[in-house]
């Protein structure tokens, strides 16, 4: 036997036990014939004492060797309040190396290590205790997911991963095909058209958390691949889903935290969030919302204002310097405004840069409040005071972070604009239902039709997504056709969803978690690849492996493939 115990597991109450410990040597202190080693595996770490000629063996270890050492378990005097078995050490009668480990290329104390060499060295990097801990806490959580899924009659299916392109708006991951020359798979972005072919086929209440590949821009909140948790169901509609998904969290968040969420979550709809907060995923934590001032605006003889369609602003209150303004112009210029406008209260009066132009402000002020105003396109001006909000809110302290504030936003609009398409695309996906009041406005106006379309959010960060589907293959035309997909792109791309529908189609909607997200949250990290083993750089790369790579060219060749320059 290796070990009788873990290096977690020892107490008071195992004193006078004789036992084996193996794992890895974090530290090594000597004093006189003294040797003291702080023995390491994933449930914890004990400290083993060694004397006089195993002493002078235990020195000669290095940190990071793997060793067994044999002992009796010793109730310390004073217990060492750092460790969970500190009230105990393990007094080695045997020492056994079992592995030598040559000097780490990175220094598992020092956290600032470069995140280029944690990835390359992925495997010691997940030796640190607090990487462990998240891999654990993914662990618990998938686990805590299952069990309430279980609970609520759901059932797992798989869906293929070598498939056909699916609708999730990013660039597809390709795999060629050796039997099929010249033809290729293209990775799932997500099992989208699977989980509504289950509902054709009558498997309602269908659940998976699934990996999903998107060739996409990253963020610290994007991988290009990354895990669902993944749901459908039939006959249901938006309550359905809020509440299946509330249970969901409510569940996770008790199993894995043991904190108590309360629901059900406030729901808002997209157009709201967009007024108030300028996102359509407004972080809750705090206020500092946006006021729209445009009849104002319009009233003063300024005329940037004069011309703007939209005029919003912000108020805080405080000193900013000349430097912190230039800071806050830059933010809103990165969101396509034209520029950040000021006005503040002091005791002369009003000053700013648009002090000359107004008499009275649009909202009351105060002494050193500052108003930021932005001119410009609802488009451009919203999302720009967004973005400045959420600067706001993080450089001056104003985020509790101890709240978990859920919201829903609702109401999405159906389609959205694409300047560079030159045509309207889906917001959601083109399978999502219009709010059947708007069904009307899709052939003349259809940036105006709402979607039953919803997303959650949790402090600003969108965890996942849903709709209520079209089940009517005539409805689903009318979308198709709003979106300018042609009857002979309809049929190659998804002709058999649309046969499908035509087979008797139950109502039915869904809703996809990002399953990295949600663990970013609960273990309180601030971007996704702390919380995947393996996860990708920026450009997409596993540094440690060294992917993507060339192939031979008799791989190449083999799949009829030839590359360019
Ligand atoms: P959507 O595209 O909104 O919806 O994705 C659902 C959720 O998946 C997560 N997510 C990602 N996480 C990490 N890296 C990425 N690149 C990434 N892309 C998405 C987000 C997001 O909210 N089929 C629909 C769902 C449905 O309609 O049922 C879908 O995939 O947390």
């Amino acid at each position: 036997m290796y070990r009788t115990h873990t290096c977690g597991e020892l107490r008071a109450g195992n004193a006078g036990e004789k036992v084996t410990l193996a794992g890895w040597v974090q530290k090594i202190r000597t004093h006189g014939n003294l040797c003291f080693i702080d023995l390491r595996d994933r449930y914890g770490v004990t400290q083993v004492t060694f004397k006089d000629k195993l002493a002078a063996e235990a020195q000669r270890l290095h940190k990071e060797d793997v060793i067994q050492a044999k002992g009796a378990v010793i109730k310390k005097p004073e217990a060492n309040k750092a460790l969970a078995t500190g009230e105990v050490e393990v007094a080695a009668a045997e020492l056994a190396v079992l592995n030598k480990a040559k000097p780490l290329p990175l220094d598992l104390d020092n956290p600032d290590t470069t995140e280029e060499t944690r990835l390359k060295y992925r495997y010691l990097d997940l030796r640190r205790p607090a990487m462990q801990e998240k891999l654990m806490l993914r662990s618990k959580a998938a686990v805590a997911v299952r069990e309430y899924f279980d609970r609520e009659g759901f059932i797992e299916v798989e869906t293929p991963i070598l498939g056909k392109s699916t609708p999730e708006g990013a660039r597809d991951y390709l795999v060629p095909s050796r039997v099929n020359p010249g033809k290729f798979y293209a990775l799932p972005q997500s099992p989208q058209i699977f989980k509504q072919l289950f509902q054709v086929a009558g498997l309602d209440k269908y659940v998976q958390i699934v990996k999903c590949f998107r060739d996409e821009d990253l963020r610290a909140d994007r991988q290009p691949e990354f895990t669902q948790i993944d749901l459908e169901m039939s006959f249901v509609d938006e309550e359905d889903i809020y509440r299946v998904m509330e249970g969901m969290i409510k569940h996770v968040w008790k199993k894995a935290l043991g904190v108590d969420v309360k629901t059900p979550f406030p729901r808002i709809p997209y157009d709201e969030a967009m007024l108030r907060y300028g996102s359509d995923k407004p972080d809750l934590r705090f206020g500092l919302e946006l006021q729209d001032v445009t009849a104002w605006a319009h009233k003063t003889d300024f005329a940037i204002f004069k011309e703007a369609a939209t005029v919003r602003c912000l108020k805080a209150n405080g000193e900013f310097s000349r430097k912190q303004i230039d800071q806050l112009t830059s933010v809103v210029k990165t969101y396509g405004a034209a520029g950040l406008l000021t006005l503040k209260q002091t005791k002369q009066g009003l000053e700013g840069s648009i002090a000359k132009h107004v008499n009275e402000p649009p909202v009351p002020l105060k002494e050193n409040d500052h108003l930021f105003l932005v001119a410009g396109t609802e488009r451009f001006v919203a999302p720009a005071l967004g973005a400045l909000r959420l600067h706001l809110g993080k450089t001056q302290g104003l985020i509790d972070k101890d709240q978990w504030r859920f919201l829903w936003v609702t109401d999405f609009p159906l389609m959205d604009w694409s300047e560079e398409d030159q045509r309207y695309v889906a917001m959601h996906h083109p399978f999502t239902s219009p709010n059947l009041e708007d069904r009307h406005l899709l052939k003349k106006a259809p940036e105006k039709a709402r979607s039953r379309a919803y997303d959650l959010t949790l402090n600003g960060v969108e965890l996942g997504g849903g709709s209520i589907r079209i089940h009517d293959p005539e409805l689903q035309a009318e979308v198709f056709d709003a979106l300018k997909i042609s009857k002979e792109e309809q049929q190659r791309k998804f002709g058999f969803l649309l046969g499908a529908l035509s087979y008797g189609a139950p109502p039915h909607g869904g809703i996809a978690f990002g399953f990295d997200r949600v663990i970013m949250l609960l273990a309180g990290a601030d971007n996704i690849r702390e919380v995947i083993a393996f996860p990708k750089t920026k450009d997409a790369e596993d540094l440690m492996m060294d992917a993507p790579n060339t192939v031979s060219e008799e791989q190449l060749d083999e799949l009829g493939i030839s590359t360019k320059k």
